[in-house]
Order: C-alpha cells, then sequence, then structure tokens
C-alpha cells in the first residue's frame, strides 16, 4: 500500500515539492509508462485541488490517443496541431490555458473545464505523450503550476514513454 500525502495547508511550491518526491517514489525501478501514467495521474488528482481531468495522452503513430487519466470518460483521439493537448505536441511547448474558451479550436471533453495546463513529454528529442490536466475553474494554472509540472515531467518523463 502507498500512503502519499500533500502536506496540509501547504502552499504550491510545497505542494509541487510533495508530488515530485512522490512521483519519484512511486515510478522508480518500474519500467511499465501506463502503470507509472496511471499512478501518476491518480497522485496529481489526490495532491492537485480544483481539477475536474487529469491524464495523458500518447502520441501512437502521429496521433495522439487517450491514456490513464482521472475524471470523466474524454475523447480518444486528438490530430497533432488541434486543441490545447494537440498544440502542445506540435510545439513542443507546454500551453497554459486561463479560458479554454478563448482557446481557437479548444476541445470541449467535458463541458464543466474552464483553464488547462498541457505539458509535453519528450523521448529521446520526440514528442511521446502530452500530461493534460483540466480546471472547472477559470484562470486555476498559473507560472507556477507550469514550473512545477514541467520539473515533474523532467524528473519522471522518462517513466513514461
Ligand atoms: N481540452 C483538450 C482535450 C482533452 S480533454 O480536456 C481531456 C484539448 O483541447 O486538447
Amino acid at each position: 500500500m502507498f500512503d502519499f500525502a500533500p502536506t496540509a495547508d501547504a502552499d504550491k511550491i510545497t505542494l509541487y515539492d510533495d508530488l515530485l518526491s512522490a512521483a519519484d517514489a512511486l515510478t522508480a525501478g518500474e519500467a511499465d509508462a501506463i502503470a507509472n501514467m496511471a499512478n501518476i495521474s491518480a497522485l496529481i488528482w489526490q495532491f492537485l485541488p480544483d481539477l475536474n481531468w487529469a491524464g495523458f495522452y500518447r502520441m501512437v503513430v502521429g496521433e495522439l490517443v487517450l491514456g490513464p487519466f482521472q475524471g470523466k470518460a474524454a475523447c480518444i483521439r486528438i490530430p497533432l496541431g488541434k486543441g490545447v493537448c494537440g498544440a502542445a505536441a506540435a510545439s513542443g511547448q507546454t500551453q497554459l490555458v486561463e479560458d479554454v474558451h478563448a482557446f481557437p479550436g479548444h476541445i470541449a471533453c467535458d463541458a464543466a473545464s474552464a483553464s488547462e495546463i498541457v505539458v509535453p513529454v519528450m523521448r529521446e528529442g520526440r514528442i511521446a505523450a502530452v500530461l493534460d490536466l483540466d480546471s472547472p475553474l477559470p484562470a486555476r494554472f498559473d507560472e507556477a503550476d507550469r514550473t512545477g509540472l514541467e520539473l515533474l515531467i523532467a524528473r519522471i518523463g522518462s517513466r513514461l514513454a
């Protein structure tokens, strides 16, 4: 049994420190990327407040395909360049979207989503997957979230792809 828990009343930096330590411990020595994506989705869901979706899309033969996640059932395939996930995959850059309704081509899997952040997972210089978090709150994600999530992927990304 794993008993990871965020520090009570943690600020964002402490929260991401706790999340990184838990994610590192949970994936260390495990080579199965799908199992690791499943556990990282669950950890993010447990640690970060105000989310309505947290999970992965994997790059499979030129398009993004739904991977392990927490939240409501979601669209299965996203072409490169489409939506927030496709933009992250096409550019290799994190997409931080304060208002999804203002993002051209946003794909609404859950009508409750108001803001979103998508972080690319690179493997040998190529996009291998994206980490996608959605929130029902407008502007839920900020630069501290971008930094925390990019550090998380930098630390354990090689175990996810
Ligand atoms: N909103 C995403 C689609 C995936 S769901 O949010 C789970 C997008 O625009 O790419």
